[in-house]
């Protein structure tokens, strides 16, 4: 018999294929009538699988009583409800690793478009704007500095990726690291105050919620740029939009947002904001890893393995 699981979304349809061939697969998002759904699938189903986005609530995860593993697409964890899980005794697994060259490059890219102007600088050739006059001059990212809130897996590979560019970077946590050649802030405030570029790529959740708030933007001030790759709820996006509208912070290379897909209307017309739709790990080759990493942690654990990238 194959173990039941409960998928939460949609996956690549790789790895739709490879479930099916493993598992009785429960569609949760194609049903009218979820708790139906889920009543007829908690007698037998012992997995989930899931996103970043759609997570799985306290609530989900009791309603399936046998539940022993959660499988998540994403290496951010924020809407899983971790402790509960750990509670009942359920292992999570994500997918790190795999995805940080991918975001890495679209943090970089997001620099380049918002110091370089890239985006403002298509339309200036599309709308004509450059027959009548030369566009004005852009910055050089060029021993300007770098403040990465959150140096880790994927915080290291921006910075790596930074330095080839001469830049000077730093970084923000709750600890000093003592192998990276970096100088440490133990204060936000103080590394934005330092810093030309705030990059952040730290966990989403309450213990970094709004953690991007008025002071720090201030203190980056209206030459600096925020870039955020982490998760919406990182920043105080109100704050943010009047710090840009009033000209306190210079500039924003925003990949995520805290009401996805919802961007504040405000943002859309600002010349000095260049926006992407969540997709920093969106590449056909990182998905395919991604997904391949959640069905070989899924086959692991039903093949009495431990699984290969667990979460804590
Ligand atoms: P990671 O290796 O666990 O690194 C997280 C870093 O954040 C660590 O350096 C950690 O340092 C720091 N951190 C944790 N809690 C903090 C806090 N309360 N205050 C300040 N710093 C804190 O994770 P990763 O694989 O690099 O991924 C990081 C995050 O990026 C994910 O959780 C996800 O939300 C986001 N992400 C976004 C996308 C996207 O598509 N935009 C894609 C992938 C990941 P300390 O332990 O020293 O505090
Ligand atoms: C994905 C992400 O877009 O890994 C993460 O934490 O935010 C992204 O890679 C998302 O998790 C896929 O749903």
């Amino acid at each position: 018999m194959k173990p039941e699981l409960v998928l939460v979304g949609p996956m690549m349809p790789h790895v739709m294929e490879a479930l099916d061939e493993d598992f009785i697969v429960h569609r949760l998002w194609e049903t009218s009538d979820r708790d139906a759904l889920l009543a007829k699938a908690a007698p037998r189903a012992r997995a989930i699988g899931t996103n970043g986005h759609l997570g799985a609530s306290a609530a989900l995860i009791d309603a399936l009583p046998k539940l022993e593993i959660i499988g998540c697409y994403g290496v951010g964890t924020d809407s899983i409800d971790l402790d509960h899980a750990a509670a009942r005794n359920v292992i999570v697994t994500n997918t790190p690793d795999v995805l940080n060259d991918d975001v890495a490059n679209m943090a970089i890219a997001l620099l380049l478009a918002t110091s370089r102007r890239i985006c403002e600088g298509d339309r200036y050739v599309r709308s004509g704007k450059w027959l009548k006059s030369n566009m004005a001059l852009t910055r050089s990212i060029r021993n300007r500095k770098m403040g990465i809130l959150g140096l880790g897996r994927i915080g290291k590979n921006i910075a790596e990726k930074a330095a080839v560019f001469g830049m000077e970077i730093s970084y923000h946590g709750r600890s000093k690291q003592d192998d990276v050649p970096y100088r440490f802030f133990d204060n936000l405030v103080e590394m934005a105050q330092d810093s030309d570029y705030l990059v952040a790529i730290c966990p989403g959740g309450e213990a970094t919620n709004k953690i991007v708030n008025r002071a720090v933007m201030e203190a980056l001030g209206p030459e600096g740029t925020l870039i955020n790759v982490a998760r919406g709820s990182v920043v105080d996006e109100p704050e943010l939009v009047s710090a840009l509208q009033d000209g306190r912070l210079g500039a924003a290379g925003l990949d995520v947002f805290e009401e996805e897909p919802k961007v504040p209307k405000a943002l859309l017309a600002m010349d000095q904001v260049v926006l992407q739709p969540h997709a920093a790990s969106a590449t056909v080759e990182t998905r395919h890893a991604m997904g391949d990493l959640v069905v070989k942690n899924l086959r692991a654990h039903f093949a009495g393995q431990a699984v290969l990238t667990p979460v804590r």
